[in-house]
């Protein structure tokens, strides 16, 4: 399986995601302000993967701490947790993860330091842990639901790279796979940041599942031929009616998978689904860096001080979604009951 991160005695170690597909080189943090900049420079992304090198960030800064007492502890461990905070907005994991850290702080406030610090690494490790199993029992759910041959679209990636293991989206398919499935994998490039065409191609070529490569402006083509039999993608963050925001673009092709009579699957853990946000119009989106649009491998693409727009996620409305795959079983629609029900669980 990719390791896509680790923690090791020297600091947690990512797979640098921004060198893929042409070189697999490996990035090791021994700060957690270093954990923060591989989030915000997307060596490490997607939104589970995101959660746990957050919570491995809090281990770190907490391992790396002078403090000799809990009260002495406590400040640093805040702020902490805020750098973390601020890297990226819209994967609500990110947050859940600092969240499920706090709770586990509060709980051993009774505690020495030393004890704080073991404790704070095996938690961490445990939702490493956890996200795998999740990431293989959605993959037991969705692969029910794939068809048992033909073409299968994705976009961006939701695989072993944008989790702990395996993936949500591409678990699917690779248990899929596993089942005696004959799915052949479309995978949207995903611009501009080229997560279909660099990572999701990189992992199923490597699992030796068949994958071609297209263009996002391809996908209505390919649906209108009948060439794609089933969309499954993973979240970032799915709303409790079910709104989910994912890689731009996402949006497009669940409405052309509507418009072809396709249908069109979330897999997310329920780290995922944010109750507290009631709909897509409440998901925060991430605006990034023009040059993203303007820039492909360094070459400029556009003229010199033209109008860039680059939201890293839109919000596809529920009534795209045909089902929505979780680790607890598959929710579909009304969403605010079956999500919920599965949340609590
Ligand atoms: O900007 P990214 O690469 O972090 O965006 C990733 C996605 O949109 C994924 O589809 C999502 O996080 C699900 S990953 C299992």
């Amino acid at each position: 399986m990719i390791q896509t991160l680790e923690w090791t005695d020297a600091g947690v170690v990512f797979i640098d995601q921004t060198k893929l597909p042409t070189e697999e080189t490996y990035v090791t943090c021994a700060t957690h302000e270093q954990v923060a900049d591989v989030i915000r420079n997307m060596v490490v992304r997607g939104a589970p993967a995101i959660g746990v090198a957050a919570a491995m960030g809090v281990a770190l800064g907490v391992k790396n701490s002078r403090a000799q007492t809990v009260a002495e502890l406590k400040p640093e461990f805040d702020q902490i947790c805020d750098l973390l905070a601020k890297t990226r907005p819209t994967a609500v994991n990110l947050f859940w993860a600092i969240r499920r850290m706090t709770a586990k702080f509060a709980s051993l406030s009774a505690e020495s330091v030393a004890h704080i610090q073991r404790e704070l690494i095996e938690e961490a490790k445990r939702m490493h842990a956890e996200d795998i199993a999740a990431n293989m029992a959605m993959g037991r759910f969705g692969a029910t639901l794939m068809p048992a041959s033909g073409g299968v679209l994705t976009h961006c990636n939701a695989g072993a790279l944008a989790t702990a293991g395996y993936g949500t989206a591409l678990g699917v398919i690779r248990a899929a796979v596993a089942a005696g499935k004959k799915i052949h994998v479309y995978a949207d490039e995903t611009r501009p940041f080229l997560q279909g065409s660099r990572l999701t191609a990189w992992e199923l070529m490597k699992d030796g599942i068949p994958t071609t490569v297209i263009s996002d402006n391809m996908a209505g083509a390919m649906m209108a031929q009948g060439k794609i039999g089933a969309i499954v993608v993973g979240a970032d963050r799915i709303a409790a009616n079910g709104d989910v925001a994912n890689k731009i673009g996402t949006y497009t092709v669940a409405v052309l998978a509507k418009e072809n009579g396709i249908p069109f699957y979330v897999a997310a853990p329920l780290s995922t689904v944010d109750l507290q946000t009631a709909d897509g119009s409440g998901i925060p989106i991430e605006q990034r860096n023009r040059r993203e649009v303007t820039h492909i491998g360094g070459k400029q693409m556009t003229p010199d001080g033209v109008g860039i727009e680059n939201p890293a996620f839109d919000v596809t409305p529920a009534k795209y979604v045909t089902a929505i795959i979780t680790e607890r079983g598959i929710a579909k629609a009304p969403y605010v009951e079956s999500l919920k029900k599965l949340a609590e669980s």
